[in-house]
């Protein structure tokens, strides 16, 4: 039998506990073994905890079409991706009130693949530390090239990296 992700996280608190102080994640399995479906529910939670939902689809969109006006942020494309990041690459600025985030980032592949993005991403993941932002990939495999050939940003969410099959 096949478990499925909520099967063995039950619950949001569950999987809440079972996140790093840093909180990044990465979500991964084959194709069709239930990670958009999952990655749904850990959007749900994020808003349900006051946390700002940023979202990056980079298939026209289509993966996770309800957060397109949910997300305080949504790019449909690698092509609009670099617009979404560079606002939380940005340094922090001392006096600004910034709510929590959560960068979730469907078929990371794709979008670290790119150079521009990969190399923000980077950034956000640097910048992470001076404030509240987790990021969240999803990929198939977790090879390096998942990653773009990225080790930082591999290292950075493994500690984190949820099973779904
Ligand atoms: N826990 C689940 N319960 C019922 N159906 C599920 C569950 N997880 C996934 N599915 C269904 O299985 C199919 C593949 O899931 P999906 O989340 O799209 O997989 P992936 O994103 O890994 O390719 C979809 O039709 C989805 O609705
Ligand atoms: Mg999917």
């Amino acid at each position: 039998m096949q478990l499925r992700a909520e099967q063995i996280m039950r619950s949001p608190r569950t999987a809440q506990l079972l996140r790093s102080a840093a909180g990044h994640e990465v979500v991964y399995g084959t194709t069709g073994s239930g990670k958009t479906h999952w990655v749904k529910q850990l959007l749900a939670d994020d808003e349900a905890n006051g946390r700002e939902v940023w979202v990056i689809d980079p298939i026209g969109g289509t993966s996770l079409p309800e957060w397109r006006d949910r997300a305080a942020r949504f790019a449909k494309g690698v092509e609009e991706a670099p617009a979404l990041l560079a606002p939380l690459a940005a340094p922090v600025q001392r006096d600004a009130t910034l709510r929590p985030a959560t960068l979730t980032i469907e078929c990371a592949n794709w979008v670290l693949d790119d150079s521009l993005c990969r190399a923000l991403v980077e950034q956000v993941l640097s910048e992470a530390r001076g404030r509240d932002i987790r990021v969240r990939l999803i990929v198939n495999t977790l090879n390096l090239t998942s990653f773009g050939g990225s080790l930082t940003i591999r290292t950075s969410v493994l500690g984190n990296a949820q099973a779904v099959a």
